[in-house]
């Protein structure tokens, strides 16, 4: 890989949906206009768009490319096998109306598989052809991606490591992203995850909806929450030498792979505001309740995928990071509530307020529209008692993928033994305390 500095210091460009421009050789990038006759250094020019030409301008992205050979240059493709990652809603399967959770899908025979293939959807909604819904899987992962690529065209992934880092090779650069950070892969770019620490285990949003970008802020003003300068996309990078590769391409559901005769991180020069961008959750500006009630979870919204109906998303990506917790009289983790939206929920490390116990870093949760849920026994008993001194809730990572879509559990995770069948029990004790 040639890059300008070693991965250990690893260059990025700030900010989230800027106009990027990087190259990795000098006067690779044409100036003045997109597609000269001839590129610089007889590279190939390619186009790559993330909305449609038409797409009012403050959603719209694309990026042009630069490339050694343009990725139209492919063998045939044949079917691949992943059974274990699956699209949309499947309405075969009878879901409960009932509160899930998982413990942390064991990594155990997990060092063969790659980011790809270790692949497993949890839950899924909505219909990736209608280009609606999410699908919330995991990756239980141990062998780096070499000579292999990947191509999702039926979505963009947000990756959440919780366990090992992650090098992700990108068509545009190289992202070394580590537990407590966060990626955005564009639909349709291709790349490949190496494992440095051996067994990986995180969360990945499959977003087949529109694509990510920053909550509006409305009274908090032009600062606060996920600030976009902290956003960070690769600078120009590409791989020197020939040798077959192997592209592996999520295509309407199903999966396909082809040989090529060259490596399709190829590209010595791009720009454009379509790119791939890791985040460090460190960086989010927390807000919350600094006098009393506990305020909705949309104040900890880092990225949404919006829908046509304003305020309802098809996917909003929200974080529970170390904060304080001041607020008087009140009770301070989550109320009990059912709600319209769906949310599904993962920690990344520590220890959730308002499941101190049963919810583990790994682990995972589904509380679907209209599913009552809240703090269990443990966490209503400690809130209603202690007193109420400023605390730090610290090291922890808690985070939701939140749908208007009712999430639809996959066979392969209701019938995981890490399917906890007791979890409704945590509520079992909450007595009728009415003393009139
Ligand atoms: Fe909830």
């Amino acid at each position: 890989m040639t890059t300008a500095t070693p991965a250990t210091e690893r260059l990025y460009q700030s900010g989230f949906g800027n106009e990027y421009a990087s190259e990795a050789v000098a006067g690779a990038l044409p100036q003045g206009r997109n597609n000269p006759q001839r590129a610089p250094f007889d590279l190939y020019t390619e186009l790559l768009s993330g909305t449609a030409f038409t797409a009012p301008r403050r959603e719209n992205r694309r990026t042009w490319l630069y490339r050694r050979q343009p990725s139209v240059v492919s063998g045939r493709y044949q079917q691949y096998a992943q059974a274990h990652w699956t699209t949309g809603a499947d309405r075969e399967i009878a879901l409960p109306p009932e509160p899930l959770r998982w413990n942390p899908l064991p990594l155990d025979g997990a060092a063969e598989a790659d980011f790809i293939d270790g692949m497993h959807t949890i839950a899924a909604n909505g219909d990736a052809e209608a280009q609606v819904g999410i699908g919330s899987l995991m990756y239980l992962a141990g062998r780096s991606m070499e000579r292999r690529a990947f191509v999702n065209a039926d979505g963009e992934m947000l990756v959440v490591p919780q366990q090992g880092r992650l090098v992700i090779t990108t068509e545009l650069g190289v992202l070394d992203v580590k537990p407590g950070e966060i990626a955005l892969l564009p639909r349709g770019m291709a790349f490949k995850v190496a494992l440095p620490d051996g067994l990986s285990r995180g969360y990945v949003c499959e977003n087949y909806g529109a694509h990510f970008r920053l909550p509006e802020l409305g009274p908090i003003g032009s600062n606060g929450l996920a600030n976009a300068r902290d956003f960070q996309a690769p600078v120009a990078a590409f791989e020197d030498g020939g040798g077959a590769y192997e592209l592996v391409k999520k295509f309407g559901g199903r999966f396909w792979k082809a040989p090529a005769k060259q490596s399709p991180f190829n590209v010595v020069a791009w720009h454009g505001n379509l790119a791939p961008v890791k985040y460090d959750t460190a960086n989010f500006m927390v807000i919350g309740s600094i006098s009393f009630d506990h305020p909705d979870p949309s104040i900890f919204t880092v990225l949404t995928s919006p829908t046509d109906t304003p305020g309802t998303a098809n996917c909003d990506f929200v974080i529970f990071p170390p904060r304080w917790m001041v607020m008087e009289n009140t009770f301070r983790p989550p109320w009990f509530h059912r709600n319209l939206m769906s949310e599904f929920m993962g920690l990344v490390l520590g220890e959730y307020d308002a499941k101190p116990g049963g919810f583990k870093p790994g682990g995972a949760s589904l509380h679907n529209c209209m599913v009552p849920h809240g703090p269990d026994e443990e966490a209503f008993d400690k809130a209603a008692h202690s007193d109420l001194k400023p605390h730090k809730l610290d090291n922890t990572l808690a985070f939701m993928f939140e749908s208007r879509l009712r999430f639809i559990p996959t066979n392969f995770a209701l019938q995981s033994p890490a399917l906890d069948t007791d979890y409704a029990d945590c509520w079992a004790g909450l007595q009728d305390q009415f003393k009139p």
